[in-house]
């Protein structure tokens, strides 16, 4: 009798702990369920052009700790119209339900963020079997409470947070650092408070630079040696001035230094927050997440993003899902209790 066959993709920006879960339901599939595993290679891109490897369990061996993933990844947006598509040939998504049907797939497990689990909802109403397994440093994906990716990427930026307090303390500076971050201010915000950020800016909170500048003005006053400024790269700059930055980090580096007359510098941490070995919570997340997805193969209950909800593993209907944000409330508790400790979040009153 021919073994069932799943597919798997990873998508979008890449992050520590992908290998983890490609590990987890590679190894759940095959070793409980006798599947065969299909690992599509550089995410969408791999299943339009039918670019893939067979799984095995010697291709699963050692990548619990590996940074990346060993499949690869894009941002490959098959649903994205292009002018170049002739109306002769098929389409991206035409040619994804192609190879899909040709492999004999059961259902195609879609590792990946927001722009993923769209795709993959939109594969779900061409008739594919699919499930979605969200993935992000940005931790801005609806419907579950944490990805994996998040806890590494706030370590590494704490890590380097840390770094930056000596040097500001022996040069008497401050230090504006950028985390990631595009759309939801998570990162800067727990990146933020567990490296004792001074003033955290978030996109979901606007900002004045005046009330900035005053605070860290406040804070030498109080003959504070040195001050530490958090912000995400996704907070808001003038449109006429993003010619002159170079990231929004450097705006606010070099508009504190001309209103306070304080030295500035900046850092961008980039993409060393998606880099290297996974946490260990993020090993267990992505592991716990990639064999509840096996299981939900088991049971057909397809079309559904595994997740967690109030600490449990549990899933979520793509369709609700699909094209919505989890962003940062202002009035998140972690705020007010920074606020508590005198950290300025860029909109408080002066007192
Ligand atoms: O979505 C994760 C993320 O790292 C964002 O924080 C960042 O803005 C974006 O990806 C960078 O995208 P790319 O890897 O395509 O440059």
């Amino acid at each position: 009798m021919l073994k069932k066959r799943i597919g798997i993709l990873t998508s979008g920006g890449d992050c520590p702990g992908l290998n983890a879960a490609i590990r987890s339901l590679g190894k759940t599939a095959i070793l409980r369920h006798d599947f065969e595993v299909v690992g599509f290679l550089s995410g969408f891109a791999g299943l339009i052009n039918n670019e893939y490897i067979i799984l095995d369990e010697d291709k699963l061996s050692g990548i619990l700790t590996l940074g990346g993933t060993i499949l690869g990844t894009s941002r490959e947006k098959p649903f994205k119209k292009y002018e170049s598509e002739s109306e002769k040939v098929d389409s991206k998504p035409e040619l994804i339900k192609k190879n899909y049907e040709s492999l004999g797939l059961e259902c195609l497990i879609c590792i990946g963020g927001n722009g993923t689990q769209k795709t993959a909802h939109k594969l779900s109403k061409m008739g594919l079997n699919v499930i979605g397994l969200p993935k992000t440093i940005d931790n801005d994906i609806w419907g579950t409470d944490i990805t994996f990716g998040f806890d590494s990427a706030v370590s590494i930026a704490t890590e380097a947070i840390d770094r930056l307090h000596t040097t500001a303390n022996s040069h008497r500076r401050i230090m504006v650092v950028e985390v990631m971050g595009h759309h939801a201010g998570w990162l800067a915000l727990y990146a933020g408070i567990a490296s004792g950020g001074d003033v955290i800016l978030l996109p979901e909170i606007p900002y004045t630079l005046e009330t900035i500048a005053d605070y860290l003005e406040n804070r030498f006053r109080r003959r504070k040696p040195y001050s530490i400024v958090v912000v995400a790269e996704g907070i808001s700059i003038p449109e006429s001035l993003r010619e002159k930055y170079y990231s929004p980090a450097h705006y606010i580096a070099d508009s504190i230094q001309k209103l306070t007359g304080l030295e500035c510098r900046e850092t961008v941490l980039g993409y060393v927050q998606r880099g290297g070995t996974p946490t260990a919570f993020d090993r267990i997340l992505a592991t716990r997440l990639g064999s509840y997805a096996i299981e939900l193969i088991t049971k057909r209950k397809f079309n559904r993003m595994v997740c967690v909800k109030d600490g449990h593993i549990d899933s979520v209907k793509l369709d609700e899902v699909s094209g919505r944000l989890k962003l940062v409330d202002p009035d998140h508790p972690m705020i007010e209790e920074a606020r508590a400790l005198g950290t300025c979040f860029g909109n408080e009153n002066r007192r």
